[in-house]
């Protein structure tokens, strides 16, 4: 009886330890892809309108805020820099890309992922230049 026992436990240790494992190396895997992602995020150094903006709104916006679309969106021109601006001044964007202030999120297909508005706030934080 006592051997029995004295082999169980050191049996529990072992899956412990090996459910630990798994559960380490899931937790280091994903925490290396978050790393990726930062260091993507941290390669730009200055954001630039042209590369880096434009497509993000081109792909995203575009479709119903374009000089040509906007009547599928409300009539809202973001189209080019000094259009977006108005709407950065008018404190709607990037506001409009969460929601905040009771603005319906945009797009209304889905948010932009957390890099895309990153990227975006970077680009306000450094002067929302024409660059
Ligand atoms: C499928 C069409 C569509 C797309 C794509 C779209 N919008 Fe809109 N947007 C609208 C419509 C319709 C409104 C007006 C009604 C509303 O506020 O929901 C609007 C309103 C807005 C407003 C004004 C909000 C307010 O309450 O005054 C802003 C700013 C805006 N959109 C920015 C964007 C940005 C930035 C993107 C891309 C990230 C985008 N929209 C993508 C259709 C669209």
């Amino acid at each position: 009886m006592q051997l029995n026992l004295m082999n169980f436990f050191p049996m529990r240790r072992l899956v412990l330890s090996m459910s630990f494992f798994v559960l380490f190396t899931t937790f280091f895997s994903c925490s290396s892809d978050n790393e990726e992602d930062l260091f993507e995020d941290m390669m730009i150094e200055t954001a630039s309108f042209a590369d880096n903006i434009l497509p993000i709104l081109q792909t995203n916006c575009y479709g119903c805020h374009s000089v040509d679309n906007a009547v599928f969106g409300a009539g809202l021109i973001l189209e080019g820099h000094s259009n977006l601006i108005s709407f950065v001044d008018s404190n709607k964007f990037p506001e409009v890309l969460t929601g905040a202030g009771g603005l319906s999120v945009m797009p209304p297909s889905g948010q932009l992922t957390t890099s895309q508005i990153d990227l975006i706030q970077q680009w306000i934080d450094e002067g929302a230049l024409d660059n």
